[in-house]
């Protein structure tokens, strides 16, 4: 399985990718990482590994580069190294339905919440404030309705009276770093299958 991995930060997930691959467990090729942050540790991540990173950065010459602009260059990078998945994993730019819909593999995104619950930033901070006793994450089909998309896999802890945000969120990443090569794998193994057609309709099922 070609997969892209998108990032704009530190790339942890995506560093459990590479060792997962390396360690020959996970039956996958990142042929590419697209980032759209040029001070994101996960280039470094993807460089170390010798997999072609792309920085389509945000800010250029301090002007930001618009979504539109963003998107051209990307979809022609995706064109280019011909994946069969695509991984958002911790990338914080929202995408548009025209480009969803033109993505030439399906999407998946990893979501710090247990979806439908908790869409959007702030997630740890929202659910300790509202006093759940569950939290976790998701993995979902990316559609062009902001983490609305099917939701393949989800992890789930329980919130202690103790968690704070930042630790609430330390943990949930450990869970992510599990959740997300399990989910790869399963889709790389064909347990999973993702109809690229039905991707682009919210309604489907799996
Ligand atoms: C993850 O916690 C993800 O859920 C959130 O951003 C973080 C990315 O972490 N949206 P990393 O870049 O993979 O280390």
């Amino acid at each position: 399985l070609r997969v892209v991995v998108l990032v704009s930060g530190s790339g942890s997930n995506l560093q459990v990718l590479i060792d997962a691959m390396q360690a020959g467990e996970l039956p996958i090729e990142i042929v590419g990482v697209i980032s759209n942050r040029d001070d994101a540790y996960a280039i470094t991540r993807a460089n170390d590994a010798a997999i072609p990173v792309a920085i389509l950065s945000h800010v250029a010459n301090g002007k930001r580069m618009g979504i539109q602009t963003f998107e051209k260059h990307a979809s022609d990078q995706l064109k280019a190294w011909q994946p069969d998945l695509i991984v958002l994993a911790g990338f914080m730019r929202v995408l548009s339905a025209a480009f969803i819909d033109n993505a030439p593999a399906p999407m998946i995104n990893l979501h710090p919440s247990l979806l439908p619950a908790y869409k959007g930033l702030d997630t740890h901070q929202r659910a300790i404030q509202a006093g759940e006793r569950h939290h976790g994450c998701s993995i979902h089909v990316v559609t062009a309705e902001l983490d609305a998309g099917t939701v393949l896999t989800q992890a789930l802890l329980e919130v202690t009276q103790k968690d704070t945000t930042d630790g609430l969120q330390a943990r949930v990443q450990k869970l992510e770093h599990q959740l997300l090569p399990w989910t790869v794998a399963l889709l790389a193994k064909g347990v999973l299958s993702l109809n690229h057609d039905q991707t682009h309709n919210p309604q489907s099922t799996f």
